[in-house]
């Protein structure tokens, strides 16, 4: 490919034809501030914070959408592009509601990162506007007095999942995110619960619907035995919210802080699930028997929903296995109450991990099954917070908390880790072993991923023996409940099979 000359900062580089600014900066190492830039996936030049200067150009240009010209100089900070910056900033906010105390976005809130190193007075625009709350989903908030119209959601909804749910409705003042042109709420829109806007929304009009107070309240009740089956990736991650990140023993420290807090049992969501593979492939014998291949996994909630909506032709070939969450909830509770000789009635489960889609499979949703609250990454960061906080920091918490081994009732695998569901790429082939047969079997992640298998099986190509289909573009570890996500390119490597 050919390559050009671009000064940036006084910094002379080389860099590909075609480009952008800001592809340019970061090659460089440098930092061009933004709110809507969703890299290969969002580029409206909406928000107008990543501007710069172009020597000769006549004015600022935004650094998202700008490919960059041979000899092209640019100064990416200068007293005159903070000021203007900061004028966008203030525009923004001045429709925006800052309720940021409260917001559970806080605090990762790019909007509000922006405003503190831009020096924004939020007193000057507080509560500008009235809430606009859609609550009705089982899995997620929108509020429009915070929406930036950044179209993120967008993006990602139509791009990354192929499911179109979500749409700009009105004009001027009035444009809103909507759910389809009829402005529908979201539980009645095409939304399939998998939440991969809430990881990029910038500011808090995308929240996930936040369950953690019903767990305080059985915390603090002490009526039944609460107990947490909880991913061990989120070890890690909850080290990187309290931004303590890179220690070995997280994921037993995490196991640790959730028994001093009162869990009286905490289990390791991958040990207790990996007995589920064993009856996916007794399933799996009679799928082929019958000829009913390729068998389609149906562990993924929010898969489910896009199979029902736009391939119901294909629900004759799904698995009968349960969600993850659920088949371990079910596990965990039966062996729990014969160890302990008491009712499971009696028992309290929370799941924990990255899946946003799984909160439509509980009982605080209103479905009959045995988890009664599923947690993501952030409302068990809040949880701790809310429950440590009033002694010490947030990062004491953690930087004190004591490892210890997850819980055993004789129903986990051995297989600790190695986690069958938390697939590393976007698309890969396997062989897997049922009965006296080997077949192979594809995983794919990302539902825009899926739709070419998905077409041929549909035209009557078996493709493989068994299709595993995960909803989110990396695998379950990067569901929507997951903090953020700035960079797709990362989480979905090779699309090819
Ligand atoms: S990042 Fe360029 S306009 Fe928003």
């Amino acid at each position: 490919m050919n390559s050009i000359s671009v000064t940036l900062n006084d910094r002379l580089i080389r860099v590909p034809c075609g480009t952008t600014i800001m592809e340019a900066a970061a090659q460089a190492g440098i930092a061009i501030p933004s709110l809507c830039y969703l890299k290969d996936y969002n580029q409206p030049a909406a928000c107008r914070m990543c501007i710069v200067e172009v020597k000769g150009a006549k004015g600022p240009v935004t650094a998202c959408d700008t490919k960059v010209a041979e000899g092209m100089k640019i100064q990416t900070e200068s007293e005159f592009i903070r000021s203007q910056r900061k004028m966008n900033l203030e525009l923004i906010c001045s429709n925006h509601r800052q309720d940021c105390t409260n917001c559970q976005r806080f605090p990762y809130c790019d909007l509000h990162r922006l405003c503190r190193e831009y020096g924004i007075d939020d007193r000057i625009h507080r509560f500008s506007r009235e809430p606009e709350i859609d609550a009705s989903a089982p899995h997620m908030i929108r509020d429009q007095s915070k929406c930036i119209l950044c179209r993120r959601c967008i993006s990602v909804c139509e791009k990354i999942q192929g499911v179109c749910a979500e749409g700009i409705t009105g004009r001027g003042f009035d444009s809103h995110i909507s759910a389809g042109a009829l402005d529908l709420p979201l539980a009645a829109s095409d939304c399939i619960n998998c939440g991969q806007c809430l990881a990029v929304c910038p500011t808090g009009a995308l929240m996930v619907k936040d369950d953690m107070e019903l767990v305080v309240r059985e915390l603090n009740q002490r009526k039944k035995h609460v107990l947490a089956i909880v991913s061990p990736e989120l070890g890690q991650w909850l080290g990187t919210c309290f931004r303590l990140p890179g220690k070995d023993d997280e994921t037993l420290k995490m196991s640790g802080l959730l028994h001093k807090i009162g869990f009286q049992g905490v289990f390791n969501l991958n040990a207790v699930a990996a007995k589920q593979e064993d009856l996916l492939r007794a399933e799996l014998e009679t799928h082929t028997f019958e000829g009913k291949l390729p068998m389609i996994t149906a562990d993924c909630p929010a898969w489910l929903n896009f199979c029902s909506a736009r391939y119901p032709q294909l629900e004759k070939y799904l698995s009968a296995q349960e969600s993850r969450t659920v088949y371990a909830a079910r596990q965990v509770k039966d062996a729990y109450a014969q160890v302990n000789d008491i009712s499971a009635n009696d028992i309290f489960i929370v799941t924990i991990n990255a899946c946003v889609a799984a909160k439509t499979k509980t009982k605080a949703a209103g479905a009959d099954c045995p988890v009664d609250v599923h947690l993501t990454l952030h409302e068990l960061y809040r949880l701790i917070e809310r429950v440590c906080i009033s002694t010490r920091t947030a990062q004491e918490i953690w930087q004190t908390a004591k490892a210890a081994p997850f819980d055993n009732i004789g129903v986990e695998s051995d297989n600790e880790y190695n986690d069958p569901d938390v697939f590393p790429v976007n698309a890969s082939v396997q062989e897997i072993f049922a009965g006296n047969r080997t077949l192979s079997c594809i995983t794919v992640s990302g539902l825009n991923a899926a739709v070419p298998i998905l077409e041929r099986v549909s035209r009557g190509d078996p493709v493989c023996g068994l299709l595993r289909v995960k909803a989110c573009p990396g695998g379950c570890g990067n569901g929507g409940g997951r903090i953020r996500c700035y960079d797709y390119e990362a989480v979905e490597g090779d699309n090819e099979l």
